[in-house]
C-alpha cells in the first residue's frame, strides 16, 4: 500500500494581482490535508481497471467510466503520461481530505498533488516536486481557465511561498512565528466567477485595473519585509490595505466584511479576504491576548467554520 498526502493553503497577499503576473504569498495549512492510498488489485477480473473513491465528492467508481474532463480523471491520466505508463494499472485508488471544498483552501489542488504522488511513488516513478507542481496546475486549468500558478506551487512545496508567475518560487523567510484565523464565510468560494469577474473589468479598464494590481503588488512586497522582520503591526496593517484594495476590485462581499469587521473590532492585528473571495475565508491576524476574542466574533458572527494555522519557516518532515 503507498498512501501520500498534501495540505490545504491560504493566500496571505496578492490573490488576484497574481494572475496579472504580481507577485503574491502564500502559505500551506498543515492541519487539514488531503490524503491518498493506493492498493493493487489482485483479481483477474479487475486487469487494467483503475477503481477510484472520494466519499467527499460521492464518487466511487471505474476510472474508465469516469468523464475524462473529470479533475480526478485528469490528474490519474495526466501522472500515468508523465511516468510513461501506457497501460493502467490495476489499482485501488482512495481519497480522504479533511480540507473543506470550495472555501478557498485549495482542496482541489491538494487533492491532485496527493493523487499525482501517491500514484508516481506506488508505480516505482516518484515525480520531481517540479512536475508534481505543473500537472496539478494542468488540472487546476479546468476549475478556472487562467490560473496563476501559485495554488499548486505552496502545496507541493508545503512551505511558506513568495510566488511570481513564471518564476521559480522563493522561500519566504518568516523572522517570528505568526498566528492565523481562518474564518469560512459558509459562501461557496467561487474561483471560476470571481476570477473572470476581475477579468472583465480589467478588460473594461485597464488602467485602473493595473494601477489597482500594482499597489496590490507593492502590499504584498512591503508584506514579505514585514514577515522577515517579524514586523507584527506593520504585518496587521498591510494585510487592512491589502483588503481595501481587494474591496476596489469587486471580490468582497456583505458577509465577508461582516467577519472582517467583527474580527478587527475583537482586536485582530489585521484582516483580510483570502483565496479568490465572493465567498469563502478571511483571515485574521491574532496574537495569545487576542485569538480567544477573535475567533468567538467570529463565530458569533455566523463563520461556519474556524481554524488556527501557525506560519513558520518550518519544512513539514
Ligand atoms: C486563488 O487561490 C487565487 C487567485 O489569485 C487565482 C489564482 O491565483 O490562480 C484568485
Amino acid at each position: 500500500m503507498t498512501e501520500a498526502t498534501a495540505p490545504g493553503k491560504i493566500i496571505l497577499f496578492g490573490e488576484h494581482a497574481v494572475v496579472y503576473g504580481r507577485p503574491a504569498i502564500a502559505v500551506p495549512v498543515r492541519d487539514v490535508r488531503a490524503k491518498v492510498t493506493i492498493q493493487n488489485l489482485t483479481a483477474p477480473s479487475q486487469a487494467g481497471s483503475l477503481w477510484v473513491e472520494s466519499k467527499a465528492i460521492g464518487l466511487s467508481s471505474w476510472l474508465h467510466e469516469i468523464d475524462g474532463g473529470h479533475p480526478l480523471a485528469k490528474i490519474i491520466t495526466l501522472t500515468l503520461e508523465a511516468i510513461g505508463l501506457e497501460t493502467v494499472p490495476s489499482l485501488r485508488l482512495a481519497i480522504n481530505s479533511s480540507i473543506p471544498l470550495a472555501s478557498g483552501l485549495g482542496s482541489g489542488a491538494a487533492v491532485s498533488v496527493a493523487v499525482s504522488r501517491a500514484l508516481s511513488e506506488h508505480l516505482g516513478r516518484p515525480l520531481a516536486l517540479k512536475d508534481l507542481s505543473s500537472l496539478a496546475f494542468e488540472v487546476d486549468r479546468i476549475h478556472h481557465g487562467t490560473p496563476s500558478g501559485i495554488d499548486n506551487t505552496v502545496v507541493v512545496y508545503d512551505r511558506p511561498v513568495y510566488f511570481i508567475p513564471g518564476k521559480e518560487p522563493e522561500r519566504l523567510e518568516v523572522g517570528l512565528p505568526f498566528m492565523l484565523i481562518i474564518g469560512d464565510s459558509g459562501q461557496p468560494s467561487a474561483t471560476i466567477e470571481a476570477v473572470a469577474q476581475v477579468r472583465d473589468s480589467w478588460i473594461s479598464d485597464k488602467p485602473s485595473m493595473e494601477a489597482l494590481f500594482d499597489s496590490i503588488g507593492s502590499v504584498t512586497n512591503q508584506a514579505r519585509e514585514a514577515i522577515r522582520d517579524g514586523d507584527l503591526p506593520r504585518l496587521g496593517g498591510l494585510m487592512n490595505q491589502n483588503q481595501s484594495l481587494l474591496l476596489d476590485l469587486g471580490v468582497s462581499t456583505p458577509t465577508l466584511e461582516l467577519l472582517i469587521e467583527a474580527a478587527g473590532a475583537a482586536g485582530a492585528i489585521g484582516v483580510k479576504v483570502s483565496g479568490a473571495g465572493l465567498g469563502g475565508n478571511i483571515i485574521a491576524l491574532v496574537d495569545q491576548d487576542s485569538q480567544r476574542a477573535v475567533k468567538r466574533a467570529l463565530i458569533a458572527n455566523g463563520a461556519s467554520k474556524v481554524l488556527y494555522t501557525e506560519v513558520s519557516t518550518e519544512v513539514s518532515p
